[in-house]
């Protein structure tokens, strides 16, 4: 220990220097050249301009839709709404008609294929092009995965899978055009799968997979893939899910993010071109600790059984 001490304190003159053992003070090292490429990438800031971009919102007649066409509107962009429900749409662009003509409705199913290829149509025949589709359709459900009837497997995952993929795939062509942007609205059940929304988050999950694909496919033709994954947002007051026998039900469940902040996360990433965006600290912190810690979160998510509870209390008490 002495002599660790004498080789850690050399005398110069009357002052006693401390020294550190075996650390060399050398010139700062340069980053490998791909990490310093990526930081360059995570830096750069393009100025968006999003007046009279063209930009497509599926399920925007209510809801987050609804919210992110009005912010989208309100800063000069051109959009398009679409939902099945031809007057509930005809209500939103009566609601938006402050912005005049620049706001447009198309009712498709986005289950549809053929009625997906006709909306990217009639999109590219009214205004030329397609700046930003925003995949927000979506359906939830709750109720234990036993007790599901098959009818809500096969919505939740059509309306929430094969909605979003339907209009990515006849837009690409004019999102490379317009070197555009695809937006995914996922959810914190995209991130990881929680007691009673199992299909839901399954459904949540494979959007970050296409999104994924999609990047890697089109990111040097320069289209931007984004996943926005919410956490629990203010809702219509009409608005319902699917019980587990496939009947509506209300949430009664209190938000926690508002549909503007929603709307300010999808503009956000088409801005800044994000790749994946979680809402909300308590979103964060759970990526956080999926992450470095997923036996902790295992852990707290079995004492949970929330969503089945109050999905059985409230389909017996319908
Ligand atoms: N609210 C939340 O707490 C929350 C949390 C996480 C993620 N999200 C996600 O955010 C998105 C929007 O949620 P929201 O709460 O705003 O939903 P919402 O109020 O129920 O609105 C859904 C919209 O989608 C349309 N839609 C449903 N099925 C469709 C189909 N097959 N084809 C075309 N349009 C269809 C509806 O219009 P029609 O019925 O007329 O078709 C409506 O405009 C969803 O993807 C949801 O999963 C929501």
């Amino acid at each position: 220990m002495k002599s660790l001490q004498k080789s850690l304190t050399t005398t110069r003159g009357n002052d006693h220097v401390r020294q550190t053992p075996h650390i060399r003070t050398s010139p700062r090292r340069r980053p490998p050249p791909e990490l310093s490429l990526l930081r360059r990438t995570r830096r750069t800031t393009v100025s968006y301009d999003p007046n009279g971009k063209v930009v497509l919102i599926t399920g925007s007649s209510r809801g987050i839709g609804r919210e992110t066409a009005v912010l989208f509107a309100e800063r000069g962009a051109k959009i398009v709404l679409n939902g099945r429900d031809p007057a509930r749409l005809a209500e939103t662009v009566e609601r938006m008609h402050s912005f005049g003509d620049s706001v447009w409705s198309y009712p498709a199913d986005v289950t549809d294929p053929e009625q997906c290829r006709a909306m990217i149509d009639a999109v590219i025949a009214r205004y030329g092009r397609l700046d930003v589709l925003v995949n927000n359709a979506g359906v939830s459900m709750r109720g234990a995965f036993a007790d599901l009837d098959p009818s809500v497997i096969d919505s939740v995952t059509r309306v929430n899978i094969l909605g979003a993929a339907y209009p990515t795939r006849f837009a690409l062509s004019a999102l490379r055009a317009s070197r555009g942007s695809v937006v995914f609205i996922s959810s914190l059940a995209g991130v990881r799968g929680f007691a009673g929304v199992s299909i839901y988050s399954a459904a949540k999950m494979a959007l970050t997979g296409l999104a994924e694909s999609i990047h890697a496919e089109h990111h040097s033709d320069g289209v931007h893939a984004g996943v926005l994954f919410l956490a629990f947002t203010e809702n219509d007051p009409d608005k319902t899910i699917m019980g587990p026998d496939g009947a509506p039900m209300r949430i009664t469940r209190k938000a926690s993010t508002t549909q503007r902040q929603a709307a300010e996360a999808v503009y956000r990433m088409v801005e800044r071109r994000t790749r994946k965006t979680y809402l909300t600290a308590s979103g964060k912190y759970l990526v956080f600790m999926q992450r470095h810690f997923p036996w902790l979160t295992d852990a707290v998510i079995l004492r949970s059984k929330g969503s089945i509870h109050r999905a059985r209390r409230q389909n017996s008490s319908q």
